[in-house]
């Protein structure tokens, strides 16, 4: 989508593709979403998509297809062993990358345990920008830890920085030194950094930690699951770049790195993963894992029509049309709220629209999670289903206190190429009512908490009876069918 231009409009992002098949959503009158987020434990993870109206949960497996997509899909070949259609995604991904050693697995996160398994012993380091849920849990999991070292203006939700997810160099390099390299597992820097607001990393700071490590001979693993919106990012905003193919950008960053790794539910737009090593040796260090964990080498628990769809997903997150789809919506969602007043992180990323839940709801304690809390109210109010990133989506301490995220975030997912500017004005007008009324939200608390990965299983209920109070505010300004 490089800007289309209006003559009497105002400038609003454009879809660059037409609808060929669609699936009806379902609107519940507000009632019946209170009886709903009940029964889910206030964990919209929870809840059932047939009682959502907007799902902004994610975008991950959730993106629309193309056409071209789905026709590869078609001729997948099955084969337990030696299928054409994993040699053909092995082929592109050793064209756009240069790599040529592929493991596949079923998703990002079984691309995170191989890694986690194969390079991080108890007491081990692991340094990176800015974790992601299941990397870390991965890495604790085996006993090593993670430092992140993402610069602290990247933290600050108002801001006009251009890659709020760049890492500090000094204090890499300080913690290289303090740590010693011998206890560094590897480096991880993940772009689009989803839990700071899906903000990009610049190639400069991309090329100069690479750099760094390379002199302590570290090994350095790019999370290339946002890969997709990082590229656009760095094409428009970083310096010198504009005039370069997003494939010619994408190279250049994969020349960088020892280990690419990819969800491509995200990267790829369809449904698997993947990990790509530059060293045979490296590679064969991983192989065994593989069968072990996924399935057999040439398909790593995928099926193989995901693995066509994958290998042209690939393609097409090469092309600025598509590539552009998502962070100009989401621009567009964040510029309209930051001008009513909401507190949203700025510059809008990639990923989704990340609302402030500790501006927003600054009378909410963060052991009342007031993130989670926000999640519930937009779909109490609205039918939209958000994701808590904040306290609620962080594990306990080793003594049982609650580890207090850095930041509050509810966020609202884009998935690529499915709403429509009009669902999109949809939501800003619900969230604009919700930020009104937001001194009707209280907190929630645990009932049952599991030890690992609590945001997804959890259940929780309000520490009041602010969600009954909330939905009367609401259905007297809109009525009790909505
Ligand atoms: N890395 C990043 C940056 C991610 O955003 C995700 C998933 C993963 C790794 C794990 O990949 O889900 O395929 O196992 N993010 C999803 C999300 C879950 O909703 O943000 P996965």
């Amino acid at each position: 989508m490089p800007q289309i231009k209006f003559y009497k409009h105002e400038q609003i992002p454009m879809e660059m593709h037409k609808v060929k098949i669609v699936q009806q959503l379902n609107l519940l009158p507000a009632d019946q979403r209170l009886e709903k987020m009940k029964e889910a434990g206030f964990n919209t993870f929870q809840l059932h998509n047939i009682d959502i109206f907007m799902d902004m949960l994610t975008d991950s497996g959730v993106n629309a297809m193309s056409d071209e997509m789905q026709a590869a899909m078609l001729r997948a070949d099955d084969a337990y062993a030696g299928s054409e259609s994993f040699f053909r995604m092995q082929r592109k991904l050793d064209e756009l990358f240069g790599i040529p050693y592929c493991l596949p697995a079923h998703q990002g996160r079984a691309c995170e345990n191989i890694l986690a398994t194969r390079f991080v012993k108890p007491g081990n380091c692991v340094i990176m920008n800015y974790h992601f849920t299941t990397a870390k849990a991965h890495i604790t999991r085996v006993g090593g830890y993670v430092e992140e070292l993402v610069k602290k203006e990247g933290l600050e939700t108002h801001s006009d920085l251009p890659f709020k997810g760049d890492i500090d160099l000094e204090a890499l390099e300080a913690c290289i030194q303090k740590e010693t390299p011998e206890n560094v597992s590897f480096l991880r820097i993940e772009s689009g950094t989803n839990l700071i607001g899906g903000q990009p990393v610049s190639y400069a700071n991309m090329k100069a930690a690479t750099d760094i490590c390379k002199k302590y001979g570290i090994v350095t693993v790019l999370d290339a699951s946002l890969l997709q919106d990082n590229l656009y990012f760095i094409k428009v905003r970083e310096e010198g770049m504009q005039d370069k193919p997003v494939r010619e950008i994408n190279r250049m960053i994969a020349d960088l790195f020892d280990i690419i790794y990819m969800s491509s539910r995200k990267f790829g737009f369809a449904r698997g993963g993947a990990i790509l090593v530059r060293d045979e040796e490296m590679f064969h260090s991983m192989e065994d894992l593989v069968p072990m964990y996924e399935g057999f080498l040439t398909y790593g628990g995928m099926s193989v029509k995901e693995i066509e769809a994958i290998t042209v997903g690939l393609d097409e997150s090469m092309d600025m049309d598509i590539i552009s789809q998502g962070p100009q919506f989401i621009d567009y969602c964040v510029r309209v709220l930051d001008d009513y007043g909401v507190p949203v992180i700025t510059p809008g990323g990639g990923l989704g629209a990340h609302l402030d839940a500790t501006e927003i709801l600054s009378h909410v304690p963060q052991e009342e999670y007031p993130a989670g809390a926000l999640t519930c109210a937009l779909y109490l109010c609205g039918s939209i289903r958000g994701m808590e990133r904040g306290t609620l989506s962080e594990e306990r301490n080793a003594d049982g206190s609650e580890r207090l995220a850095s930041m509050e975030l509810v966020r609202l997912a884009f998935p690529r190429r499915v709403f429509t500017l009009s669902q999109t004005e949809y939501v800003i007008d619900r969230v604009k009512w919700v930020y009104d009324h937001r001194d009707l939200i209280g907190g929630l608390r645990f009932v049952h908490e599991p030890a690992t990965l609590r945001f997804f299983t959890g259940i929780l209920e309000a520490t009041s009876d602010w969600p009954e109070k909330l939905v009367e505010a609401y259905k007297a300004d809109f009525g009790p069918d909505q």
